[in-house]
């Protein structure tokens, strides 16, 4: 069990596609998963990908839990996915204001795809598939654009909706991806 540093933005491994994970079930991938969900919770983050620790493996986690004082924002299942693939269902997008555990302290209105379905797989090598909308489907888009090397400060379309967390919410406790 360990909280992990995580990457800043500026690091050039952040900038590097991951590589697929080869073999399920193994004592290390299930070490990798453990280090990220203590470092997420410690971080009261809503999801992180395996980039972020400094893992160049397609690993991501994301939670997000029902809280009374953000009766709207909806609930994500904690899920552990591995080899994800996406694909956008309809070409409907939605702006949506992100933060990321790797640019700490600020936030930024990224457009993502509405609909999304997305295929992987859990720790064990059981396939996943599933079809979301909403918040849903935005915190996958964003862990999965780390395995890509995307950080979501490069998908603002205007840099004036771009700033720190304190300024634009200033009576607002928000999670960071
Ligand atoms: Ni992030």
């Amino acid at each position: 069990m360990a909280v992990r540093d995580v990457l800043k933005m500026g690091d050039p491994r952040l900038l590097q596609p991951a590589s697929p994970v080869d073999k399920f079930g193994t004592r290390d991938l299930e070490e990798l998963l453990q280090d990220m969900r203590d470092t997420m919770h410690a971080l009261n983050g809503a999801g992180l990908a395996a980039p972020q620790i400094g893992v160049g493996l397609q690993v991501v986690i994301f939670e997000v839990q029902r809280n009374p004082r953000y009766p709207d924002a909806e609930e994500v299942p904690y899920t552990e996915l591995i080899n994800p693939v996406l694909t956008p269902v309809g070409e409907a997008m939605e702006e949506g204001w992100e933060g990321c555990l790797s640019v700490p302290g600020m936030r930024g209105l990224v457009p993502r795809f509405q609909r999304l379905r997305y295929r992987g797989f859990d720790p064990k090598g059981n396939a996943i598939e599933r079809d979301v909308t909403g918040f849903h489907s935005r915190v996958v888009q964003h862990e999965c654009d780390h395995l890509m090397g995307i950080l979501y400060p490069m998908r603002i379309r205007d840099l004036r909706n771009f700033g720190f967390t304190e300024v634009l919410f200033p009576d607002l406790e928000v999670m960071d991806e």
